[in-house]
């Protein structure tokens, strides 16, 4: 349980600003954009056809993202509320949501997917591109220390003289993790695109699908969907659209609009 996060931070910036060398630009919080590392999005190659939906490989990597935000935003929301009255937290709730991002974004988006169909390529055309790739990789490693951190801290039942270390590593993934798919949507997943044929873009699509089954033995997105919703409504993060009108039913964490006045 001692995971030394600051430490672990400050080496993770070292290890960026290395691995990006010159190319880079410092934003506020102690988070690194590569300022040149983002090929453009090319033509649009054909989408995927077949299957039910016609879900491209890279909108099937993109949406599986929206699963890891969704979580990433329960994380953040989970760190304000153990600095503001730790007790409030459900340990199960929690070991819940890092058992989600273990089981469909580290095991089976990164591993599976990234690890062995998109990095290789991308590194392999070279570029700019090819160093941001080991930056992500630290990465993924960074997220699955910290995985295991959160799923340990919530199995012991309550989280109590652990909460401040429990929230900075929360909203230090939330942060991380945020910035990593960010970039993966907008210069990796592009760039690969890019390398790749419409037929193999087709053919990936459905291997992408075959693989979410066998790995899940089921539909891995709807099974994902299904359970970080559930995640949220376990603590009050739920959307509703009873009222035909998209709401959060905390709007605790809501920009007010005296900020802006
Ligand atoms: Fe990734
Ligand atoms: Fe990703």
């Amino acid at each position: 349980m001692s995971l030394h996060l600051r430490e672990l931070n400050r080496r993770g910036v070292v290890a960026l600003a290395a691995a990006l060398g010159t190319g880079l630009a410092v934003a506020a919080r102690g988070l690194l954009l590569p300022d040149r590392a983002t090929a453009q999005p090319g033509k649009d190659n054909a989408e995927a056809s077949g299957g039910g939906e016609d879900v491209s490989a890279t909108e099937n990597l993109m949406r599986e993202h929206g699963i890891l935000r969704r979580t990433l935003f329960v994380y953040a929301d989970i760190a304000d509320r153990l600095r503001a009255h730790a007790g409030k937290v459900d340990p199960a709730a929690l070991v819940d949501a890092a058992k989600l991002f273990r089981e469909f974004g580290e095991q089976y988006h990164e591993r599976t997917l990234e690890e062995q169909y998109i990095f290789p390529e991308v590194r392999h055309a070279g570029g700019p591109n090819e160093k941001l790739v080991e930056v992500l990789l630290l990465q993924h490693q960074r997220g699955r220390e910290i995985t295991d951190y959160i799923q340990a801290a919530g199995s012991r039942g309550s989280v109590g003289g652990d909460a401040e270390p429990l929230a900075r590593a929360l909203a230090s993934m939330a942060r991380m993790y945020h910035a990593h798919s960010a970039w993966e949507d907008t210069a990796i997943f592009p760039a690969w695109k890019k390398t790749q044929s419409k037929a193999r873009l087709d053919e990936l699509a459905e291997k992408f699908e075959e693989i979410e089954h066998q790995q899940f033995g089921k539909d891995g997105f709807d099974d994902a969907l299904d359970r970080i919703a559930k995640i949220e409504q376990a603590f009050g993060l739920a959307t509703s659209t009873s009222t035909r009108r998209l709401r959060f039913r905390n709007r605790a964490g809501w920009p007010s609009r005296a900020m802006v006045r």
